[in-house]
């Protein structure tokens, strides 16, 4: 059985404080949750701060965004050796808001992607549709082209001790969740996929308004290894809340 994985992604949230006190409250309540792999995913200027409030816990630290460039004159990016010298373990990479609010293509999440993996970062790769794309029955042509322009870039191994979200774009922050079932389907694709190309133990999250009310649901189905949390993760019972579902459902 895969060890599930739950991590917070506390987007662009938070002061020095707020980071020190919602870490202070999860590590408060860690009991039953050995059987789970935790991580926060604070945003930048609040990792060391997060790191130090995270000193000798078994909560990992993740970071939102790594540059394709290891150095230079790359302005506003931040390298996977800083994000390795602030203490992370693992970095999101293409997330929907990235791709749609930035404009970052699949060709450079890859290339993130791949920086992650030469700096030993474990990166969270996100996929997912639009309403619109799922309307029109391409969800998975769409996840497959994401999940291709990493697997050409990366070569045969590409998906090895990777994270996979699946983050419908229609549910993120939208409160609207895809059901277990329609979140298990592609769930399912994304697995065969990277089965094929070095990925056979990946975790695949899902995520997209998982919240506690729902979460023991989807955490129950097949191929869904954990959650990356965006709302609920700013709050600390209900992120541990969700960790418990995936503590049960492991
Ligand atoms: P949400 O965000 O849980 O607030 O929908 C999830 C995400 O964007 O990672």
């Amino acid at each position: 059985m895969t060890r599930p994985l739950v991590a917070g992604n506390w987007k662009m949230n938070g002061s020095r404080a707020d980071a020190q006190a919602l870490i202070a409250a999860i590590r408060a309540d860690m009991q039953g949750l050995d059987a789970v792999d935790v991580a926060v995913c604070p945003s930048f200027v609040l990792l060391p701060v997060a790191a130090q409030a995270l000193a000798s816990s078994t909560i990992a630290l993740g970071a939102q965004n790594v540059c394709d460039e290891d150095e230079g004159a790359y302005t506003g990016e931040v390298s996977g050796a800083m994000l390795r010298e602030c203490g992370c373990r693992y970095v999101i990479v293409g997330h929907s808001e990235r791709r749609s609010l930035y404009g970052e293509s699949d060709e450079l999440v890859a290339r993130r992607f791949m920086a992650a993996k030469r700096h030993g970062l474990v990166p969270i790769l996100c996929v997912g549709e639009t309403l619109e794309q799922r309307d029109r029955g391409e969800t998975e042509t769409v996840v497959e082209r994401q999940l291709a322009a990493v697997a050409s870039a990366a070569g045969s191994d590409a998906f090895e001790a990777a994270v996979i979200a699946y983050e419908p774009v229609w549910a993120i922050g939208t409160g609207k969740t895809a059901t277990p079932e329609q979140a298990q389907q592609v769930h399912a694709f994304i697995r065969d996929y990277v089965s094929r190309r070095g990925g056979e133990g990946v975790r695949i999250l899902y995520g997209g308004s998982m919240k506690p009310a729902n979460a023991a649901d989807l955490l129950a189905m097949k191929d869904i290894d954990g959650g990356l949390i965006g709302g609920a993760s700013l709050d600390a019972d209900s992120f541990l809340a969700i960790c418990r579902a995936a503590a049960q459902g492991a």
